[in-house]
């Protein structure tokens, strides 16, 4: 298997907390430890430096403190970026934010005009884009998506709010084959991913518990959550390279490493 370099976004979680809930990982009343937070980040960042991909960084804004999970801020295919648009009031500002730099980086913008909430709910793979409703993208955003990219949109419904974003139930490892938890999926999307992708590897209870499949991979190495231990050997076994990081404390606020990462496809990765 064969690694393919990587663009990616980031933001820095400078002004990260939990002050809200949104999501069942979320508790106010437990302080966060923002400096650790911010060290076990540059920790991620590091660690796709050193497989020789890019990092792009959007600066963090005050008062955002989900800004760090850039996954959620866009979906980027080709010199295309679909903004978002935000289902909760806390998070609607960051929109704007990483709208502006989409248009600033020189790719051509298009408006969302339901909830969307970027690849946190939508990922390419196999020449589909796979696209998660049930908790904040809204199925109508799939059609959107379609027109945008021109890529067959298959939804899946998600029904377990602790894997509320796609990217927290599914991982896309390379072209053919994904990792993702059954039990996070409706009956039917269950049998469309079986269809899809037969050779996928499932996850367990326990690993989707620890944000496991909140996994980025570049075709090789896959970098993901270290408390992932099963889903980690499964991985091995099939040939992939994995790499684990600890976000614990950006997991209380319900994200790990995809949450943190946008990919910023190009070229032949686009299939263009
Ligand atoms: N607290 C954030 C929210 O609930 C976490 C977002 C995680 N991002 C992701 N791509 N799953 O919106």
């Amino acid at each position: 298997m064969d690694a393919t370099r990587q663009r990616f976004l980031m933001c820095r979680p400078t002004y990260f907390a939990v002050d809200y809930a949104i999501n069942p990982w979320m508790d106010p009343t437990v302080p966060v430890d923002t400096a650790l937070a911010v060290e076990q980040w540059e920790r991620l960042r590091r660690t796709y430096l050193d497989l020789g991909h890019t990092v792009e960084e959007i600066e963090p804004l005050p008062g955002l403190p989900d800004m760090v999970f850039a996954a959620n801020g866009g979906t980027v295919v080709g010199d295309r970026a679909m903004a978002v648009q935000f289902r909760d009031p806390q998070r609607a500002d960051e929109a704007p934010a990483y709208r502006a730099w989409f248009a600033a980086a020189g790719f051509e913008v298009t408006d969302p005009k339901h909830v969307n909430e970027g690849e946190g709910d939508v990922l390419l793979a196999g020449g589909h884009l796979l696209a998660g409703t049930g908790f904040r993208t809204a199925h109508a955003a799939h059609a959107e998506l379609q027109e945008t990219f021109g890529y067959p949109v298959v939804t899946l419904q998600l029904v377990d709010p602790r894997f509320y974003h796609l990217d927290t139930a599914l991982t896309v490892l390379d072209e053919q084959t994904v990792a993702y938890l059954p039990e996070a999926f409706s009956p039917g999307s269950r049998a469309v991913l079986r269809r899809l992708f037969p050779d996928a590897v499932t996850a367990t209870m326990a690993d989707a518990e620890v944000l496991g499949l909140n996994a980025v991979s570049d075709g090789h190495h896959v970098v993901l959550p270290a408390q992932a231990v099963e889903l980690a050997a499964r991985l091995t076994e099939r040939g992939y390279r994995t790499i684990g990081v600890d976000l614990s404390e950006l997991r209380r606020a319900g994200g790990g490493p995809k949450c943190c990462t946008l990919r910023l496809r190009q070229g032949s990765e686009a299939g263009k």
